[in-house]
């Protein structure tokens, strides 16, 4: 059965945003309150600290790295893989030295680490410092909570309640003035046996589709030349909606925007990227000619295991048909090694199928096992150095595959957005395959596209220079 969603207006939480202005006026250290903001995890935590800016900003806050100069302290946690988690605890028992210095300072923790009861039971004994947590659906609440917290003076903890709404109108302060987030929906209903996603962002549900078009044209006018489209499976985007709509028209519907701009788009899942999809990145015009695509494994057996509804065989189908239809396109992809039970000869056909697609580059990831998911019950009789020596076995395939693909880029010029001054004198941008070139130039190119030639390959890195 389809669930339903509502879709509401952030109305509500308005008048907590004067009323916490007013508040940190007077508790802040210094002239303006200063907020540290600390994000860990994908794009979709980025995109959430934007938003969280954007409510900090309204409530007169400045921002800063420092932790030690703040008034405020949040760090946006990811809950994906152990290492992820631990790197919070050890960072936040770190912070016990800078309340004692700052007793008025304010710490909390969200994101997808706070919708795990375990989690937050293990920070209410542990860390009696941290007054406010909250988890990924009470985002658009972050203001009352706040209020709460500096006006009550005990500790604030919401976690676990998704009313099933999807909040437009969040203030949104985007970190970058040039390349953007643009979240076009929340949560998963994939269930893949390894993850903690679907229990920590909640059930699938799109954006509508006129919100979202609305707000990329907004960027589009406001300068922005990247704007990458976010959610954990783009190509199940609408299912939800009525009347239904699928990534691919909201693709078009994006790129007949006009403007000098690039469309970028994550993550895509092989078990519903259409044709339909690659027929319009192949006749876009502002769309990149990069597919990630993440097969996970390249073993049958495992990707039934890992709950993944393809197999290798539909995978290949779909990198034979994008490559025909876009000759250029490049692809990634994410992998996991050491799947519980997986033997070395199915890690084996992992590798043959990075050597057979031929990924621009990849993100390996040694297995975690995420309390709750159906994989942690599993057996999994491989040792850790068996895991990782497969893992070095198979980063050095890709090393291989990736410099020979940077290699065929050598001669070519290409259209890249210049990102950054890597060093005094040297730009670096990506090209539409998202493939980093670093070449000559000035600083005043930062934000522009500029068309490069390709001079030399340094494994996954090219040097170019000015075409
Ligand atoms: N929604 C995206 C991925 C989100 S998580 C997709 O399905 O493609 C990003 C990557 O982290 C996943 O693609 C997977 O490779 C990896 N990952 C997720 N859970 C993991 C776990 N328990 N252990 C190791 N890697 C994991
Ligand atoms: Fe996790 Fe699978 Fe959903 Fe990706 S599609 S977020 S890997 S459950
Ligand atoms: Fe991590 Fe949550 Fe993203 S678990 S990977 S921050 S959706």
């Amino acid at each position: 059965m389809a669930i339903t969603f509502e879709y509401k207006n952030f109305t509500d939480e308005n008048h907590y945003l004067a009323m916490c202005a007013e508040v940190m006026s007077v508790r802040a250290r210094g002239a303006r309150p200063l907020a540290c903001i600390r994000t860990y995890g994908c794009q979709q935590n980025v995109a959430d600290s934007e938003k969280i800016k954007g409510m900090l900003s309204e409530m007169g806050f400045d921002f800063t790295e420092t932790v030690e100069d703040a008034d405020f302290i949040l760090f946006n946690t990811c809950a994906v893989r152990e290492h992820a988690e631990d790197r919070v605890f050890g960072n936040v028992g770190a912070l016990k030295n800078i309340k004692r210095r700052h007793p008025s300072v304010i710490i909390g923790l969200c994101g997808c680490m706070m919708e795990q009861k375990h989690v937050t039971d293990r920070l209410y004994k542990s860390f009696p410092f941290v007054s406010l947590v909250f988890g990924t659906h009470s985002l658009h609440r972050f203001p009352e909570l706040f209020y709460n917290t500096v006006t009550y003076g005990g500790r604030v903890y919401e976690t676990g309640v998704d009313d099933m709404t999807v909040y437009e109108g969040i203030p949104t302060r985007r970190d970058g003035t040039f390349k953007g987030w643009l979240p076009i929906m929340y949560g998963c209903n994939n269930f893949c046996t390894y993850c903690i996603v679907p229990y920590t962002r909640g059930r699938e549900r799109s954006r509508k589709f006129e919100e979202v078009v609305d707000e990329a044209r907004a960027m589009i006018e406001a300068g922005y030349k990247e704007i990458t489209l976010l959610g954990q499976n783009v190509n199940s985007y609408g299912k939800n909606l009525e009347p239904r709509r699928t990534f691919a028209e909201l693709l078009s519907a994006i790129d007949s925007i006009e403007g000098d701009y690039i469309l970028r788009f994550m993550t895509s899942h092989p078990k519903d990227c259409s044709k339909e999809l690659i027929d319009v990145i192949a006749s876009g015009s502002h769309i990149s000619t990069h597919l990630h695509l993440p097969f996970q494994s390249g073993s049958d057996r495992v990707l039934k295991a890992m709950n993944r509804s393809y197999d290798r065989e539909k995978y290949l189908g779909i990198v034979r048909y994008a490559r025909e239809k876009i000759p250029d396109v490049s692809l990634t992809s994410d992998v996991i090694v050491g799947f519980p039970g997986e033997t070395y000869d199915e890690f084996l056909e992992t590798v043959s199928l990075v050597r057979e697609v031929g990924f621009t580059s990849l993100f390996t990831f040694i297995y975690s096992p995420r309390e709750g998911t159906p994989a942690a019950k599993m057996d999994d009789p491989y040792t850790h150095e068996e895991k990782s020596r497969r893992f070095s076995e198979l980063l050095k395939a890709q090393e291989e595959i990736s410099a020979s693909r940077c290699a065929a880029m050598v001669g070519s010029e290409y259209r890249v957005l210049v990102e950054e001054e890597t060093k005094p004198g040297v730009l670096s941008g990506r090209t539409s395959g998202n493939v980093i070139v670093e070449f000559p130039g000035g600083s005043e190119l930062i934000g522009q596209f500029a068309n490069v030639r390709v001079t030399k390959a340094r494994n996954w890195i090219l040097n170019g220079e000015l075409a």
